[in-house]
């Protein structure tokens, strides 16, 4: 599989400590197939001249990535699928596997998202599959991670980031690292517009990173780039990227409106 420019200018290229930020709008279970291509062509109408230095990605709903590929066509937006299933066929009704995401020219892929986790019901055993299959297949993947409120109330955050992290990984080798991202998300700031604090969403990035130093390797986790999501918007995005731990941000509701979303992206390009 070719990921064309992005191979080119993006993880490819990463040089450790001047790691590329990366933005996801992710659309979760919204817009319909108009609102989702006329979002996608303004994206592209604003975000074209800022992905010389930004990797940005769009990650419809599955009915419209057909057409929302073709509104983002070869201007190097990254189109991303929500989610995928381990087997490559076969008798798993409602599933879309990676074969099928790469026939719609689908290059990224968000695994383990909260939503996934603690709506649906996925568990680290069925995220680490996913996120093997889909590495073996070429796509890129956005692990995401992060803990409940109560987790972190009751003193668990490190602990459960750590645990979501190594199990999400298990059998990823040091060569596939380079087409991970992790996201981390804390479900209590997700939609709830209790952003985390620059310094709150830093504490955990660097367990992370740490964390991936001690998997792999200081290369290795100082290529890796971690974005933070949960209540990201234009006003509050400067802020956390004037972090360098902090590689750009997975976008939930701001994604939505190609104003915001912008917002976000251009701040991730200033910073
Ligand atoms: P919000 O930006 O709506 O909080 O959602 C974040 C998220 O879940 C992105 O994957």
């Amino acid at each position: 599989m070719t990921l064309g420019a992005w191979d080119a200018q993006g993880v490819g290229a990463v040089v450790v400590g001047e790691r590329r930020s990366i933005v996801g709008g992710n659309w979760k279970m919204n817009t319909d197939l108009a609102a989702a291509v006329e979002l996608a062509d303004n994206v592209v109408a604003g975000c074209q001249a800022l992905l010389s230095e930004c990797d940005v990605a769009v990650f419809p709903p599955f009915p419209y990535l057909q057409a929302v590929g073709r509104a983002l066509g070869n201007h190097g937006l990254l189109l991303g699928a929500q989610d995928v299933y381990h087997q490559p066929n076969g008798a798993y009704t409602g599933e879309v596997s990676s074969a099928m995401l790469l026939d719609l020219n689908v290059q990224i892929v968000l695994v383990g998202h909260s939503e996934r986790r603690h709506v649906i019901g996925e568990d680290n055993e069925l995220v680490n599959t996913k996120v093997r299959a889909s590495l073996e297949s070429g796509l890129h993947v956005i692990l995401c991670i992060g803990e409940t409120l109560e987790q972190r109330q009751a003193g668990r955050t490190n602990q459960v980031n750590v645990a979501q992290l190594v199990a999400g990984l298990q059998g990823v080798g040091t060569e596939q690292m380079r087409q991970v991202t992790v996201a981390y998300e804390p479900v209590w700031a997700i939609g709830t517009g209790q952003t985390a604090t620059p310094r709150d969403a830093v504490a955990v990035h660097r367990v992370v990173r740490r964390t991936i130093a001690d998997l792999y390797d200081e290369d290795t986790a100082g290529s890796v780039r971690i974005q933070y999501g949960g209540s990201v918007t234009a006003s509050n995005a400067a802020d956390l990227f004037a972090e360098p731990e902090i590689d750009g941000a997975l976008v939930g509701g701001a994604s939505l409106e190609a104003d915001q979303f912008m917002g976000i992206v251009r701040a991730a390009v200033e910073s």
